[in-house]
């Protein structure tokens, strides 16, 4: 018989209200793993509420935040304590490797550390206005509830970008996980209770997007929503927190662009392709989908490209030999089994992949495949496919590539190869992407701030930007004048 999870709230686990509950599928093996509480707008109101009691209550409004940044610290070295189990916990549940997993988690303490670092440092400034006897300050204010939207592609990570900065800012929070990937974020939330923040503080509401999602989004006590997925469901988001005035920070798709110059290492560019388009499957915002490379060492990347395709090792994610585990769930491998065929029907050739695998597990599984014979106007480069499938195309010259490069509705991220100091930086200014990386694909840190353009997305992640998302900024009038308040229809000259 398999677990069974209730949601989250107020510091303990509250059964879901209208008592359902849906299941929770290992997409590699097909086993159903656990089942968790299915959400309605009755449980999100139950944790909107408990995180509105908890953001008025003094053992957190009053807590001083050198004792917040404490907190945190101490929820980063439990994630650290327990990183193997949430290493498995997270691979069993979306497929991901464990190996990237265990990578996840040496570095998911980090991004506590530093907003802990950053919760006494939430300061506002005095600002020198022109009238001498006026004293003008900022103070930056925490938000009240913060509802906090993730999908199942990095659920740990992708949660804990949103909750850390929130928490250091002085806010509560309600998330709603995916629902292919309840487990860790609950775990997440126990571990926050754990570190000794108060209950209330930390929510989790599981269930599916059109029902707790769309809740949480509606319910009138959320003071922002912060959301990660899908540009269609963002855009719904979005709409819904501008009809309430209410800010939202989104990270939404992407298809970006990997570029291999004619002075590239080509060698290197290889691995930042493949990298690129096949680490986690292809399933990341980042993926670099769309691969243009120079005419005159085209044929050579190709080549090295769909060698290194070819030669993946696929399978069990939990093995340390495994370098592609499955897509996370069979709707997932469709779309990308569908947008493989749709480029076929659209003139490309696949090079490489393009079917299932031979695999002695039931799972989800798809080959890392490699699409040539497209350019820059067909659905399979202009819409996000998901999954591990790159289309390579030639181009000849730098402002050639700069256009096809920004010619996407997305601008997540973009990869330059060049060995030419001055390329490198006119590429780097002028593609319109939140992030560029030049000779190396996929570098993050919590520090590094990350903004999509176009239609990836609205505000700012990680950073001491990304808590700044989650403060009112005030500004307070103080008249240190002596003399008496001037009659206001006398007019001063
Ligand atoms: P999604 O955007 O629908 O789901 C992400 C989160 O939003 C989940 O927690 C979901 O329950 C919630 N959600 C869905 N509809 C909602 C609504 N109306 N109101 C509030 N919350 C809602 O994405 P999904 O269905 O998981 O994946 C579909 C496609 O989205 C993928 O194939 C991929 O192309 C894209 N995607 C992109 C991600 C990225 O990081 N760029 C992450 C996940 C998905
Ligand atoms: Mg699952």
């Amino acid at each position: 018989m398999a677990e069974r999870y209730d949601h989250f709230i107020g510091g303990q686990y509250v059964a879901p209200i209208e008592g359902e509950y849906f299941e929770s599928t290992n997409p590699a093996t097909l086993e159903v793993l656990y089942s968790a509480a299915r959400g309605t707008s009755a449980d999100v109101h139950a944790a909107v509420t408990a995180a509105g009691r908890a953001f008025e209550h003094a053992s957190w409004r009053d807590l001083s935040p050198t004792r917040r940044g404490h907190l945190l610290r101490r929820l980063g070295d439990l994630i650290g304590e327990n990183a193997e189990e949430l290493a498995r916990m997270e691979s069993r549940d979306n497929g991901k490797l464990l190996r990237e997993m265990r990578g996840q988690l040496t570095t998911l303490p980090e991004y506590l550390y530093y907003y802990a670092g950053l919760a006494d440092k939430v300061q506002g400034s005095q600002i020198p206005t022109n009238s001498v006897f006026m004293l003008n300050y900022t103070q930056r204010e925490p938000l009240g509830v913060v509802g906090a939207i993730t999908p199942w592609n990095s659920p740990l990570t992708l949660t804990t970008s949103k909750l850390a900065p929130a928490l250091a800012a002085g806010n509560t929070v309600v998330i709603k996980p995916s629902e292919y990937t309840s487990r860790t974020v609950l775990r997440l939330a126990e571990l926050a209770v754990e570190a000794g923040f108060p209950h209330g503080v930390v929510n989790v509401v599981s269930g599916f997007g059109a029902e707790a999602g769309a809740a949480l989004v509606d319910h009138p006590d959320i003071a922002k929503i912060s959301f990660t997925g899908s540009t269609l469901t963002g855009s719904r988001i979005a709409a819904s927190a501008a009809a309430r005035f209410i800010g939202c920070t989104l990270e939404l798709g992407g298809k970006s662009p990997n570029i291999v110059f004619d002075d590239a290492n080509v060698g290197n560019a290889a691995m930042g392709v493949v990298a690129g388009i096949f680490a986690a499957a292809g399933q990341t915002c980042i993926a670099g989908s769309r691969v243009f490379a120079h005419r005159s060492v085209y044929d050579e990347l190709l080549e090295r490209v769909a060698e290194r395709a070819r030669s993946i090792v696929i399978g069990d994610p939990l093995l340390d030999e495994t370098e592609l585990g499955p897509l996370a769930f069979e709707a997932q491998r469709d779309k990308v089994s569908s947008y493989v065929e749709l480029g076929i029907s659209e003139g490309a050739s696949v090079l490489t992949g393009g079917n299932r695998p031979d695999v002695d597990l039931p799972g989800y599984f798809y080959s890392p495949t490699v699409l040539t014979g497209v350019d820059n106007s067909m659905r399979v480069t202009r819409e996000e496919i998901f999954g591990p499938v790159a289309a390579i195309m030639p181009f000849d010259t730098e402002e050639e590539v700069l256009r096809l490069a920004n010619d996407t509705d997305y601008g997540l991220a973009a990869g330059v190869w060049t060995q030419n100091l001055a390329r490198a930086h006119r590429m780097s200014r002028r593609l319109e992407a939140g992030t560029v990386w030049v000779n190396t694909y996929r570098a993050m840190s919590p520090m590094s701030p990350r903004q999509g353009y176009k239609s990836s997305g609205v505000g700012i992640e990680h950073g001491l930007e990304s808590m700044h998302e989650y403060t009112h900024l005030k500004s307070v009038w103080i008249n240190t004048d002596e003399d008496p308040v001037a009659d206001p229809f006398v007019m001063r000259g």
